[in-house]
């Protein structure tokens, strides 16, 4: 069995657990192959890397939760894999409290229809990483170290499975575990409108100096720079793009940000904690 961890991590939680998976799976005696979304050297290797994935492969595929769904470049991959010969996968998320929405069953199910069909998987809970300038920002501390732990017994177990040649699928319905009727409104939220409500990014146009690190910090290849940054409509409105900038030249305004997602917390009650579904 080949192992992979792919992900994507604007904020750096994802690959923390990517790192908890790959450091897991190296104490097992297992080699591993990583491959970061937003890592352009990485992504200029990925055609030539597909081939790889779809025989006697165990694909780790990790995302943020993103207005409840995986975020858009994590499913582009999975439609770009090439159908599955003997292949499973873990997939995986991290979630900022509020919900994880449908990431999990969206995943689970493209990945299956690929012949990647999920042997585990896990929603893991994070600190929410549009609230990096609060100081008691939700889910603060998260991921833990039982949050690791938990994690970790995952792939202890799902290694153990492949080597006894004993694993089963999780099921649908498992990972499709929001109550209606909250699950079709979280299957029908679309990042791109989300997007147009979460805060605005102005520019300073007399603070920007051009540096490009904008350009640099964006994983979604959305910024470009022409007279100043250019926004493309792949943005993830991640905001790595303001965080970068040295110059505080790219603002938003986020004050009303931490109550708005407070509320929502209490609307969708979903329990913080981390889950790892198993067959
Ligand atoms: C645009 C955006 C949308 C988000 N939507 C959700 C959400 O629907 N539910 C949630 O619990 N957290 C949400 N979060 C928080 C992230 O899922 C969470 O912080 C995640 O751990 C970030 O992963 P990263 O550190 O790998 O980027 C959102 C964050 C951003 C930036």
């Amino acid at each position: 069995m080949n192992y992979f961890v792919v992900y994507i991590s604007p904020a750096g939680t994802t690959q923390h657990a990517a790192r908890v998976i790959s450091s897991e799976l190296n104490g097992l005696g297992k080699t591993c192959s990583t491959l970061d979304f937003g890592d352009r050297a990485c992504m200029k290797l990925l055609d030539a890397a597909l081939p790889a994935f779809a025989h006697n492969s165990c694909l780790f595929i990790g995302s943020p939760v993103y207005a409840s769904h995986a975020v858009p470049v994590v499913m582009d991959f999975i439609a770009r894999l090439h159908q599955g010969n003997g292949c499973c996968s873990v997939p995986f998320v991290t979630w900022g409290t509020v919900t994880s929405g449908v990431a999990l069953a969206d995943m689970g199910g493209a990945l299956a229809a690929k012949g990647y069909p999920a042997i585990a998987a896990a929603k893991i809970v994070a600190e929410h990483s549009l609230l990096w300038q609060s100081a008691n920002p939700l889910g603060k501390g998260r991921p833990d170290a039982d949050d690791d732990r938990s994690i970790r017994d995952m792939v202890k177990k799902v290694v153990a499975a492949l080597d006894a040649g004993s694993a089963k699928h999780v099921s649908a319905a498992t990972l499709n575990y929001q109550p209606e009727p909250l699950r079709k409104v979280m299957a029908g939220l679309v990042l791109s409108a989300v997007r147009k409500v979460l805060p605005q990014i102005s520019l300073k146009r007399d603070l920007c100096n051009l540096c490009g690190d904008c350009v640099a910090a964006c994983p979604a290849e959305a910024v470009e720079l022409a007279d100043g940054p250019v926004f493309k409509d792949c943005c993830i409105a991640c905001y790595n793009c303001l965080r970068a900038c040295p110059e505080h030249a790219l603002q938003a305004d986020f004050t009303k940000m931490e109550a708005g997602l407070a509320q929502r917390v209490k609307d969708f009650g979903e329990i913080c904690e981390t889950v790892v579904y198993l067959p």
